[in-house]
């Protein structure tokens, strides 16, 4: 009889686990932001949300690794160039959601599902304060004027960030005029292309250059830094959006896509819901100084304090299929 119990409550309790619900998420975002928004996720729904971290390219190498064994169920990465890669790899699979279609504009996903953004930025000029108006700036394009021989400043042309810049570029000029671009600027450069773009404002604010490329959200970790030194840089550094006369502002995003062989889809897809709902979409302006893709979510005093703007309208998933474009052409010009 007493067995008999044991085994019922052994019975009970292995089926009680069996029910645990959970997801495995592989990202390289790095935001304690991120870890406090699962939490929530897993106070709503009950699933576990269980997060392996790496680097984006070493995470897709896992992947392909792992094959068909991997634990992974959801992808997130940042820049549609590396989702569309993922896609490209054979690692993700489609998900059809009416949710996620509402809530995310259709060029911040993927076409056919594969992937979906749930958090934007531009990719900005940043000025000097002190040495330059900004009734002086316009385009990416104009960058490659004369005036700004030696007072340019980006990161490596490895980075995705500018492939997907060039790519945006290639998309609205062909080709050979972006080619023209990159040899411009490069030539235009204060030095070789070197360290992130928050090395990049800091050499602005030092005087090494008057401009440089670089992403919104960096801007807002400089100005929130701890470091003193990084807020006294911000506070020299303006924000320009460029190409607002014509096609608008480069923009990109983060996002994620359902792992191919994810072994819970469902799971994967609430937490993507959850990522674009209003309660996640509202706490990324704040906290990482995102913007929402939601357009029903108001933008905190520090994302509205850089101004609107008009973003691109080009459909992100031809950032991706520009890619090798973009590498190309920048390997032509001699930007490192
Ligand atoms: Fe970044």
């Amino acid at each position: 009889m007493k067995v008999i119990l044991l085994i019922l409550v052994i019975s009970f309790v292995s089926s009680a686990l069996a029910a645990a619900e959970e997801v495995m998420l592989y990202t390289h975002r790095h935001y304690e932001a991120d870890v406090a928004l699962f939490a929530e996720f897993t106070k709503k729904t009950g699933i576990q949300v269980n997060v392996v971290k790496s680097g984006a390219d070493q995470l897709m190498e896992r992947l392909k690794q792992e094959g068909d064994r991997t634990p992974a169920d959801l992808l997130m990465t940042a820049d549609a160039g590396r989702l569309h890669r993922a896609k490209s790899m054979d690692l993700l699979q489609p998900v059809t959601s009416e949710n996620l279609r509402a809530s995310i504009p259709e060029a911040l996903r993927d076409p056919e599902g594969y992937w979906f953004g749930f958090t934007s930025r531009a990719r900005v000029i940043v000025y000097a304060k002190d040495r330059v108006k900004p009734s002086e700036l316009s385009t990416y394009e104009a960058l490659a004027g004369k005036e700004w021989r030696g007072r340019v400043l980006a990161r490596s042309s490895s980075n995705i960030y500018n492939q997907s810049l060039l790519a945006s570029l290639i998309a609205a000029n062909g080709e050979a005029k972006a080619s023209q671009w990159a040899s411009a600027v490069r030539k235009n450069m204060a030095r070789a292309p070197q360290g992130s773009d928050r090395d990049q404002m800091r050499a602005v604010a030092a005087g090494l250059a008057d401009v440089a490329i670089v992403n919104t959200y960096y801007v807002g970790l400089l100005q929130n830094s701890a470091d003193a030194k990084d807020r006294d840089v911000a506070s020299k550094i303006g924000v320009f959006f460029p190409n607002q006369s014509d096609r608008g502002t480069h923009i990109n995003v983060s996002g994620a896509g359902v792992v191919k062989a994810a072994k819970h889809k469902g799971n994967a897809v609430k937490l993507l819901e959850f990522l674009a709902s209003k309660e996640a979409q509202a706490s990324f302006p704040v906290t990482t100084y995102e913007y929402p893709v939601s357009k029903d979510v108001a933008w905190s005093d520090l994302l509205k304090s850089w101004g609107t703007f008009k973003p691109d309208s080009l459909s992100l998933a031809r950032l991706g299929e520009l890619n090798k474009a973009a590498v190309k052409v920048f390997n032509r010009a001699g930007w490192e």
